[in-house]
């Protein structure tokens, strides 16, 4: 009789401890917490590797294993990504005289057409009256100028619409992690298209504007 209960007592005891081990593992593993982990050398390498963070790097900031490349570091067959004005006014102002077509640029208005149709469109209008979708529902951001037909952008030197391509400007994001350089000056040329000024290579349209400011370079 004696043993029977103690037989039964067991089991209970024993279910109790299996129930809250199974509950217990479940509440740990949530957001960052692994929960218990059995021989975590299994997981985690001892060395550095660059895409895993595991707070366990002293040596770096932020305990970053993946460091940012020294300024002005370009990789290997991407000599056209550099681009190595800054993102402030002056170096705006800069690229009106310092940025120009590549040399061996080729328009390809096909491509043109079809990459401005995709990622400045929705903005800026399939004409370029700025009546894309987006400005339609948020008008509050809209430039101020009506459209690319309108004078600013006629007289906008190319170096100066490839700095805001790359980098954005206000309302405008900066499109470089979805237009290659050589993708930029075809969206370009399409503008100059859609301006009705038609693609030209030497286009910084004011040419006296820009004589001005290549004195002002020149002196300082
Ligand atoms: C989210 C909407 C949006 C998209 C998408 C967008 N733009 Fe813009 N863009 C703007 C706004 C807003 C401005 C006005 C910025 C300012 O002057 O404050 C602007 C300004 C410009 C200007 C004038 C720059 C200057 O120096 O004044 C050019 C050129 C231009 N965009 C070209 C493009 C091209 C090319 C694309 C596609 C690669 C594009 N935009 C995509 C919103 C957009």
């Amino acid at each position: 009789m004696i043993r029977k209960n103690m037989n039964k007592h067991f089991y209970i005891i024993f279910s109790l401890i299996g129930v809250s081990f199974l509950l217990s593992s479940c509440a740990k593993s949530r957001g960052n917490n692994p929960g218990v982990e059995y021989a975590p050398d299994m997981y985690y390498d001892k060395g550095y590797e660059p895409f895993k963070e595991k707070d366990s790097n002293t040596l770096n900031r932020f305990g970053s294993n993946l460091r940012e490349p020294v300024k002005g570091t370009i990789a290997v067959g991407k000599l056209d990504y550099a681009y190595l004005l800054d993102n402030n006014g002056e170096g705006y102002e800069a690229s009106a005289i310092q940025i120009h077509y590549p040399e061996d640029f080729t328009f390809d208005s096909v491509r043109g057409e079809r990459l401005y149709n995709i990622y400045c469109a929705p903005c800026h209008g399939v004409e370029g009256h700025n009546d894309g979708s987006v400005f339609k529902r948020v008008a509050a951001i809209k430039p101020p100028w009506k459209g690319y037909q309108d004078d600013y952008i006629k007289n906008l030197p190319v170096g100066k619409m490839y700095h805001v391509i790359t980098y954005g400007k206000n309302n405008m994001g900066s499109h470089a992690s979805v237009l290659t350089p050589e993708e930029r000056w075809q969206v370009i040329a399409h503008i100059q298209e859609l301006s009705g000024i038609g693609y030209h290579k030497n286009a910084t349209v004011n040419n006296e504007q820009q004589d001005q400011q290549t004195t002002i370079q020149t002196n300082n």
